[in-house]
């Protein structure tokens, strides 16, 4: 037993907690950091919560003390009704098992054959967007990241197919975020049902590779192996599915959007970017060995993941209780690690609030791989499986966009940040779009 006190903070309101204000106000953690510390407690979606931030209290709860945490008791219902079995809901030697065979889909030789896919998709957007004039980034994104992500992981051809999934995902997606009363009528309801029917899509498109081998993602999976010589069972296979085909297209939306929006509001750091790109242009069209060669680039994008990370935090329920920096956690609450309000620290990123891509300047970076002051992706052993391809997927979009366009941010529309279900002007981003009469 431990004499340690509970962290500062206030319980707010008998039951709702102070559930109310973190889901309204966007600076809600901040203000109260301000006020008590870099842990503080609070209670929030019914449970007491411990609120913690810095590169140390990520450290701890993502890598050296994982075993007092649960990923699965994070997840509000919501989540494992609609996202079934996958991995973001296992834990221990199951989600091992898992991860393991799922890694293989997403990183090597298997991204590689990616480029293609992802490289046409873009430019096919972005030639639309420009064929159009004005377009809405969020829409418009969210059905190109979807568009690439069921072709990748689904082999589903472009066209009536993939919309008729998107639509089903949306409906999906607006569930995980609703009062979890299931009826024809409610949010809720309708998700169910477009659960249903995907999954019913997947079993097919299971089916359909367990007789012909194919080389996206869910062909690989199908065929892959552990060292025991199992594979993911049908069940496994249709719940990863679908999880992947989540976690792959709103994430990434959500950073591309802010990367128009950031670079559409700094122009002499799009031309310094412009620039390398145009470099790279005059050697050749962009392809796989290219894509390693971009160093503004890539200090571009990691500033985005700073500045505007589109998920804010991950809730864990506490298995075990613990002490952390003085103060005493008990078991039965719940944590919540804080990306943002990590990546907005002072003593780590001076004037914090600056979009400033040299932070990540490698001669002198603010944040080093593995310190865990930059955790856009989470870290430790459960850090994102789908990094190596939004990396890639963002960078491609990002190199044709600055070979090949131009684009204006319109007047007049609300650029503040929402960050539900993730981060995303309120606007959408309105863009005025036209094709570089210089490219290469
Ligand atoms: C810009 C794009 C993305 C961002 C910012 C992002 C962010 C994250 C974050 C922060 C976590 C950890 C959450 C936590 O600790 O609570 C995570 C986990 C995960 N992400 Fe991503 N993600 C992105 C793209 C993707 C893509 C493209 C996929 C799959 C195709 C994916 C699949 C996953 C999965 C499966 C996990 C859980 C890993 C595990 O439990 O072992 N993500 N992601």
């Amino acid at each position: 037993m431990t004499s340690n006190p509970l962290p500062p903070g206030s319980f707010g309101l008998p039951l709702i907690g102070e559930t109310v204000q973190f889901l309204r106000d966007r600076d809600f953690a901040l203000k109260r950091q301000a006020q008590y510390g870099p842990i503080f407690k609070t209670q929030i979606l019914n449970r007491p919560t411990v609120i913690m931030v810095g590169a140390e209290a990520n450290r701890f709860i993502l890598s050296t003390h994982m075993e007092y945490f649960s990923w699965r008791e994070g997840w509000p219902d919501t989540f494992k009704t609609l996202l079934g079995r996958s991995l973001f809901l296992m834990e221990g030697e199951e989600h091992r098992r898992n991860r393991k065979l799922l890694m293989p889909a997403f990183h090597g030789p298997a991204l590689a054959n990616y480029f293609t896919t992802m490289n046409d998709t873009c430019r096919r957007y972005l030639d639309r967007w420009v064929t159009r004039g004005e377009a809405t980034m969020l829409d418009e994104l969210k059905q190109m990241t979807f568009a690439i992500a069921s072709t990748l992981l689904l082999g589903s051809e472009p066209g009536d197919q993939t919309a008729q999934l998107s639509q089903w995902f949306k409906a999906l997606s607006a569930g995980l975020f609703s009062v979890p009363i299931n009826l024809p009528w409610t949010t809720f309801g309708k998700a169910i049902r477009a659960r249903d029917r995907i999954l019913a899509h997947l079993e097919h498109a299971i089916q359909d590779r367990y007789q012909t081998p194919t080389t996206d993602a869910l062909g690989l999976l199908v065929q892959t192996t552990d060292e025991n010589g199992d594979r993911l069972s049908l069940d496994e296979l249709k719940a990863q599915a679908i999880l992947m085909l989540f976690a792959g297209h709103e994430t990434t939306t959500s950073m591309l959007t802010s990367l128009i929006m950031a670079l559409g509001q700094n122009r002499d750091l799009c031309d310094r970017a412009r620039a390398e790109q145009q470099t790279l242009a005059a050697q050749g069209p962009l392809d796989l060995a290219q894509l390693k060669t971009m160093p503004y680039l890539e200090q571009v994008l990691t500033e985005i993941e700073r500045l505007y990370p589109p998920i804010a935090g991950g809730f864990r329920g506490v298995v075990k209780a613990f002490d952390f920096n003085g103060y005493h956690i008990p078991a039965g609450w719940q944590v919540l690690y804080r990306i943002d309000g990590t990546h907005k620290l002072a003593d780590y990123y001076p004037d914090p609030n600056h979009f400033d891509p040299d932070r990540f300047n490698p001669d002198h970076p603010q944040a080093k791989p593995g310190d865990f002051r930059l955790v856009g992706f989470g870290g430790g052993p459960r850090v994102c499986l789908g990094l190596a391809f939004a990396q890639m997927e963002m960078k491609i979009f990002a190199a044709q966009l600055l070979r090949h366009y131009h684009w204006e941010i319109l007047p007049n529309q609300d650029l503040s940040l929402d960050r539900i279900p993730s981060l995303h002007p309120r606007s959408g981003l309105t863009v005025r779009w036209s094709t570089l009469t210089t490219a290469a």
